[in-house]
């Protein structure tokens, strides 16, 4: 069968990949994709801000399944598309997907489900933003409603801080009109957890946790990121737990939504604080999460052309995932000033040597390839990606591979995983 996904980043290369271990998939086409998927995929130009443009795509392709990577097609709408258009398409339509283009949304449905979610306000304005802060004790966590790539959390230290946020946000200078409404929120302590979830609207199974590493710089310092490593280990959710998240949190987000009338089919990832309280939702993303992808994708042994098919067929059931016990680990090596302006086209060097390092895959963020030889173009360049019988062993590949890779100004965490190797 023919595959088409949509998205260029190390999320969608590490899809890519496991797709082509399909004995089903003889295909796959990537849009726009990026220099590492060039070597797995055929890449083909597409604009994933405009409807129109995937649309058109799609039809002249007609896969027999299109996977969409990234929030943005979703928000717009490119399953409502597609489904009209009987092309099959795995993800929730635009209506499903609200519960991550508006926060807002997601907290009052979360709240009107007795869902553990952290205490909140919603603001349109700075009068409601100084009533909410009242009833908050500080840190406080400001967060834009609408989409921001992962630049619309603050976690203030004072109200003025919040209050000051919250006017930038507001005013649409920060992030546009996503600052345009805000959520308060509880700031809450604990380990967070990336927990997600294969529903056909109805049934849910759970995937094989993992960990984000949000901030920029080592010891969880600096501004929030797309994501700069995560790991995944069979230890970081036992199986009462597990079925906790899928009793307590999973169901009843997708029972509740098909109450509604908002069916939600596709990979639901519910992004958790696990606190003394008990695991809370922090947030939800209508996809696959990146860099958490590039571990989980590492430690499946089952086809995923089967799982996401029986998603859209209806038909989600617990055998639709097989998982390796060993542990799998990703670093991301971004250019030098992201999360805030950097430069691209840097040359990369010491790709061949890293892949060459035992149980790695390097996956390629932004990059381009152009005569045999590989640039940066984008924030998160790159993933060094691997897999070992136990964590540590993970990680140590995974680093041994980024000390081959090189280009002008790359930085990276040098703590992907460190917390959870202390605590064994
Ligand atoms: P979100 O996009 O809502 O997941 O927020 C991005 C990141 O901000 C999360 O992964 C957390 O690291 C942090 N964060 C969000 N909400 C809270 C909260 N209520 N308490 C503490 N940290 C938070
Ligand atoms: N790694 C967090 C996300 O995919 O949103």
């Amino acid at each position: 069968m023919k595959v088409l996904v949509f998205g260029g980043g190390g999320r969608e290369h590490a899809l890519v990949w496991k797709l082509r271990q399909s004995p089903r998939v003889s295909k796959v086409y990537c849009a726009p994709g990026n220099g590492g998927i060039m070597d797995e995929a055929e890449c083909l130009p597409a604009d994933l801000r405009s409807l129109q443009s995937m649309v058109a795509l799609a039809e002249e392709l007609r896969p027999d399944l299109t996977v969409v990577g990234p929030e943005l097609p979703l928000t717009l709408g490119i399953v409502d598309e597609l489904q009209r258009r009987k092309i099959p398409v795995f993800g929730p339509t635009k209506r499903a997907a609200q519960l991550e283009s508006s926060k807002s949304f997601a907290k009052a449905f979360l709240q009107r489900h007795h869902i553990p979610t952290p205490h909140y306000a919603i603001c349109t304005s700075m009068d409601e933003v100084q009533k909410a802060l009242s009833h908050f004790s500080t840190p406080i966590v400001v967060k834009a409603d609408g989409l921001a790539a992962g630049k619309g959390v603050v976690i203030t230290k004072s109200k003025d801080e919040a209050s000051g946020v919250c006017a930038e946000m507001l005013s649409g200078k920060m992030l546009g009109p996503a600052g345009s409404k805000l959520v308060l929120e509880e700031f809450l302590k604990g380990d967070e957890l990336s927990f997600l979830v294969l529903s056909d609207g109805e049934r849910v199974v759970p995937l094989v946790a993992a960990q984000d590493h949000k901030r920029i710089n080592d010891g969880d310092m600096g501004p929030n990121t797309g994501g700069m490593g995560a790991f995944s280990t069979a230890a970081m959710l036992d199986d009462k737990m597990r079925d906790w998240l899928v009793n307590h949190i999973a169901r009843p987000v997708i029972g509740g939504m098909k109450q509604e009338g908002l069916e939600y089919r596709g990979i639901l990832y519910c992004g958790l604080m696990m606190t003394a309280r008990g695991p809370m939702v922090l947030e939800f993303n209508c996809r696959f999460g990146d860099p958490e992808t590039q571990p989980v994708m590492m430690r499946m042994e089952s086809d995923l052309i089967e799982a996401l098919e029986a998603s859209v067929e209806g038909r989600v059931s617990d055998g639709d995932f097989r998982w390796s016990q060993d542990a799998s680990a990703c670093v991301v090596m971004s250019s030098g000033g992201y999360p805030g302006t950097f430069e691209a086209g840097k040359w990369i060097s010491g790709l061949e040597q890293a892949g060459k390092v035992e149980g790695v895959k390097v996956f390629h963020a932004g990059t381009t390839r152009h005569d045999g030889r590989y640039f940066t173009s984008g924030g998160r360049v790159l993933g060094a990606t691997a897999r070992g019988q136990d964590l540590q062993t993970a990680v140590d590949r995974a680093y041994a591979a980024v000390e081959k890779i090189g280009f002008e100004g790359a930085h990276y965490r040098k703590d992907i995983g460190a917390r959870a190797l202390k605590n064994t």
